[in-house]
């Protein structure tokens, strides 16, 4: 008894050890974006535009390599502003940032950068002012973010950038009415409070805003039943050997594909559907979905689903995207491609090759009746495929035998979305009785 509630403080412990890690992890993005922001400063230099500009993208890539969070990029952009306005290593009037921010921009959203760019360019023309046409364009920042970002923390970024141009290129003839040191202390203090509010809400701001219906994270809670997934497949050897445990354990799984592999491995695809597992759309290449144009998107999704369609003859209506990240546009374009966005709820964290052991408690101490579990037959830390599953193979049996202890039952994500709409209709037509 004492040892066993050892063994749960000790799990509560790593999983704050955990947690830890990954906040370390963001504060140090910011402070990497800071460094990036902090060199190559030039003022009134004819390279200055170009090198800011390269600076705000690359920064801003540098912080997706890192971590492809919506909260890592906000802490990017905001050390590379940042950095930028008050360089470390010398004293700087830094009123040079819009080029950053265009690069910023230009990294969200190619369009939105593109647009932005020909709106100075004739704005300076007319004007035949360069800082007012910056301070013109820069209030279209925040309007226009509405309409190219959904993503929250995109639109918290253009935001500040927004209230950064506005002081740096504050018109002289307003400065009377408004000075603009008044605007620096508010906008520093509004960053501050919403740097806190969003550590606070961290969860919350992961999950984005709202009710969001054509996304799924789990099952109703009616049944004892979880949906176990495997991402980033297939892969040659460690596919198999998973596909040969849920044989002999009679389960059925679901498996998020990506097209690439769909096409290195077609065989292993169809083992997959013939011994009666779903499969899902993980797109082609594993890109992350947030820094691509419209275009891009559209073929990530759909040569993915011809790859996946051509091995085994399925069009999967199943999509998860990488690292559970998505773009306002690829969920439009996904709803109206009718396919169901599957995120997940409790990940077995497998991807960082941890021991079997932390494998399945992570899983078994926090699965829930509905629960849809995240695993990894593929997948390295970066690229998408390569990673070492040795311990996912050792955990699952393991897993399958403590959830089918405590009585869970497992469907595959398709089963458990029947069942929703089923209780849904059941609901529907238990109201109209009701009436
Ligand atoms: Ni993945």
């Amino acid at each position: 008894m004492i040892k066993k509630s050892g063994a749960c403080a000790r799990e509560k412990a790593y999983i704050k050890y955990k947690e830890m890690i990954k906040m370390a992890q963001l504060w140090l993005s910011g402070i990497i974006s800071y460094l990036v922001g902090s060199f190559f400063v030039l003022k009134d230099h004819p390279m200055g535009f170009i090198i800011d500009f390269t600076k705000g993208y690359l920064g801003m890539k540098l912080a997706g390599i890192y971590m492809d969070s919506g909260l890592s990029y906000l802490l990017a952009s905001s050390g590379l502003l940042f950095g930028h306005a008050k360089p470390l290593f010398y004293r700087f009037e830094g009123d040079t940032s819009e080029a950053l921010a265009l690069g910023i921009i230009t990294f969200m959203s190619p369009y939105f950068g593109l647009i932005l760019l020909l709106l100075l360019l004739i704005l300076k023309f007319l004007f035949n002012d360069y800082d007012s046409a910056v301070f013109a364009s820069s209030v279209l920042i925040p309007l226009l973010s509405f309409k190219f970002f959904k993503s929250d923390s995109f639109i918290i970024i253009s935001l500040l950038m927004f209230g950064i141009l506005a002081v740096q290129f504050w018109p002289p003839a307003l400065e009377k009415r408004i000075k603009p040191v008044i605007l620096t202390r508010v906008a520093f203090a509004s960053l501050l409070v919403f740097i806190i509010l969003l550590f606070f809400f961290n969860k919350y701001v992961y999950k984005g805003f709202g009710a969001q219906r054509d996304i799924i994270r789990r099952g109703p809670e009616h049944f004892k039943y979880v949906a176990i997934t495997f991402d980033d497949g297939p892969d040659p050897v460690y596919t198999d050997e998973i596909l040969d445990i849920l044989e002999e354990k009679n389960v059925h799984a679901t498996f998020f594909l990506i097209g690439k592999n769909v096409e290195q491995y077609p065989d292993i695809a169809r083992r997959i559907v013939n011994e009666g597992h779903s499969i899902g759309n993980h797109t082609y290449s594993h890109r992350s979905l947030i820094p691509l144009s419209a275009a891009a998107t559209r073929e990530e999704i759909k040569k993915a689903e011809e790859a996946i369609r051509k091995a085994t003859g399925v069009r999967t209506t199943l999509f998860r995207p990488p690292r559970g990240v998505y773009s306002s546009y690829a969920r439009r374009f996904l709803k109206d491609e009718r396919y169901t966005i599957v995120l997940w709820d409790v990940s077995a964290m497998d991807w960082a090759e941890l021991p079997p052991e932390s494998i399945v408690s992570n899983v078994v101490n926090h699965v829930k009746p509905g629960s849809i579990i995240l695993f990894h037959d593929s997948g390295d830390l970066v690229g998408f495929k390569g990673g070492d599953r040795t311990n996912t193979v050792r955990a699952l049996p393991v897993v399958i035998d403590e959830l089918k202890a405590r009585g869970y039952e497992f469907v595959t994500v398709d089963h458990m979305i029947f069942l929703a709409e089923l209780m849904k209709t059941e609901q529907n037509v238990e109201n109209h009785n009701d009436n």
